[in-house]
């Protein structure tokens, strides 16, 4: 079942073509990554499907309902974690954490919660005096408040340490496993090859690749790059086989041999170029 149909959005700020006609389909249960360089579309398109921004043009289906009229259910059953998330400064961690389940009905342990994302120590602190990690993790605990059946997240690990990253990732995976849908925006892009089900790479409003993360690297046709010492000199070279190449190059006595094979963030440089974006 899709939990998500978008069908040729369009959404113009002035003359900015912020989302230019994107279709695509997220299945119930899958981690979905919305990807793409900075100003490509994706919180307009993330609030657009959460009911915070208006369509110009197409047709959005969430929870089988439109966005623009979500229903009281809908909109319980939807938890969302924004890229900038004004959360109130002057209530204290816990606070926040029981304002977020009281409204959404939610049965958790909110001491588990705070555990979970490292903030038990912090749960007596004003929003205002966390750090900007803190906040961050505060805002994704609000998530395992309740029980939400689809959960967008933009850049929820933007400024987060490598050991709480790892943990969120932890949490998502098990969110996966509960079946909840997770619609996701990053800029990692180990992360949305690690995580996701299936990609989407937009860039300036428009999808670009779309699909489960090894079939698009393996659709990019991009190569393996081989490296190796042959009498003490470095050499790299780029092949479709690299097994062979290791081969042969063992048999010269190559030594220090690696292979990197291509990875999604390859594939995204190749198809969004390394010019910035402005
Ligand atoms: N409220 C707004 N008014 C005018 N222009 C906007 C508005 N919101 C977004 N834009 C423009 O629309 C384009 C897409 O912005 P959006 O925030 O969706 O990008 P993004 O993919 O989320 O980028 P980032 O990776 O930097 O978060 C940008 O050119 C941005 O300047
Ligand atoms: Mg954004």
């Amino acid at each position: 079942m899709d939990v998500i149909r978008v069908e040729k959005l369009k959404k113009r700020y002035g003359k900015v073509k912020a989302v230019d006609g994107i279709s695509f389909a997220v299945k119930e249960g899958q981690i979905f990554s919305l990807l793409g360089p900075n100003g490509a579309g994706k919180t307009t398109t993330v609030e657009i499907l959460e009911g915070l921004r208006k369509r110009d043009e197409g047709h959005v289906e969430v929870l089988s309902e439109d966005p623009e009229k979500f229903s009281a259910e809908a909109r319980r059953r939807i938890a969302v974690v924004f890229q900038e998330t004004a959360l109130f400064d002057n209530l204290t961690v816990m606070e926040i954490l029981k304002f977020f389940k009281r409204t959404y009905g939610g049965d958790a342990d909110l001491m588990k919660v705070l555990e979970e994302l490292g903030l038990s120590e912090k749960r007596k602190t004003l929003v205002r005096h966390l750090s900007g990690g803190q906040k961050r993790r505060l805002a994704l605990a609000t998530i395992l408040t309740h029980d939400p059946k689809l959960i967008f997240l933009d850049e929820p690990t933007t400024g987060l340490d490598p050991a709480a990253r790892r943990r969120v990732w932890e949490i998502l995976l098990r969110l996966k496993d509960e079946g909840k849908t997770i619609f996701l925006t990053t800029h990692y892009m180990e992360e949305a090859q690690f995580l996701s089900d299936a990609v989407c790479i937009m860039d300036r409003g428009k999808i670009v690749e779309m699909g489960p993360p090894e079939e698009i690297i393996k659709r990019s046709n991009l190569k393996s790059v081989v490296k190796a010492k042959v009498g003490g000199k470095e050499m790299i070279l780029e092949t479709d086989r690299p097994e062979k190449a290791v081969k042969d190059l063992i048999e010269k006595g190559a030594e220090e041999i690696s292979i990197r094979k291509p990875n999604l963030e390859d594939v995204f440089l190749h198809l969004t170029g390394r010019e910035l974006r402005d």
